[in-house]
């Protein structure tokens, strides 16, 4: 089996999936789209070490292990076509879809459901939807939100040691061959907000032109090396 989307390529190999990371960066839903030199090194490594976190804190990943410099060997699962979005903070579309203020406090972790769609720019929809479209059951649904305000905490405190703030995140899942429901795909500058003191640490430096996104996601990579050995 052999898949390309955006920003990764899949194959999988005998009884495990290699992904390797592409340059690609892309936003709007692939209208804008660019090369960036090492950045799918990157976005590996930054996701290995987040999901390696992960795992120690209870929560299962896809992950295997990391093939530098841009592969995950990584369990095969069939993925769920849905982003799965948790916020602390407004930003982003929610800001655009309800209003308030950039950076504002949530009251506590909102979960959405996206459908990967982009001719239909990601609708998004809520439990039933995902039951009547057969896309996820709701016990399906109730797992992936458990585990992704479980895994948004932990990544939350893993950040705040170096002084960051997570503001939003965005995961994937897929089902393993016994149907358990596990964390996939990446989780990278590409896939959260991150800030400090103002200052942007993700995709949004190149969604909004705001400067060199490789010199922020190096940044980030940095961080995330030094936090890991504490
Ligand atoms: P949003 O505010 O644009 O809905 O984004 C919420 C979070 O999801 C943010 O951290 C960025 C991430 N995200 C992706 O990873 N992929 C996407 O296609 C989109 C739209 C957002
Ligand atoms: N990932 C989306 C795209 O490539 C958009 C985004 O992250 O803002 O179009």
């Amino acid at each position: 089996m052999y898949y390309e989307g955006k920003t990764k390529i899949v194959k999988i190999v005998e009884n495990h999936a290699l992904i390797e990371f592409k340059d690609d960066i892309t936003a709007g839903d692939g209208l804008k789209h660019d090369v960036m030199t090492n950045k799918g090194s990157i976005c590996a490594e930054t996701t290995a070490i987040l999901m390696d976190y992960l795992s120690k804190k209870g929560i299962r990943t896809h992950l295997i292990e990391y093939v530098p410099p841009r592969t995950l060997k990584a369990v095969p699962l069939k993925m769920f076509p849905l982003e799965v979005v948790v916020r602390l903070k407004k930003a982003g579309s929610f800001v655009r879809r309800y209003g308030g203020v950039e950076g504002e406090d949530l009251p506590f972790p909102l979960v959405e459901f996206f459908i990967k769609d982009d001719e239909r720019h990601d609708p998004m929809v809520c439990v039933d939807h995902l039951e009547i479209l057969k896309i996820a059951t709701k016990d399906q649904a109730e797992k992936m939100k458990e585990t992704a305000v479980k895994a948004t905490l932990a990544l939350k405190e893993f950040f705040e040691k170096g002084g960051f703030e997570l503001w939003d995140i965005k995961y994937e899942f897929g089902l393993d061959k016994n149907g358990e429901v596990v964390l996939g795909d990446e989780i990278s500058p590409d896939t959260f907000r991150l800030r400090k003191k103002g200052e942007i640490f993700d995709k949004d430096v190149y969604r909004r032109d705001l400067g060199d996104p490789m010199k922020k996601y190096r940044e980030v990579l940095e961080l995330c090396r030094s936090l890991s050995l504490q």
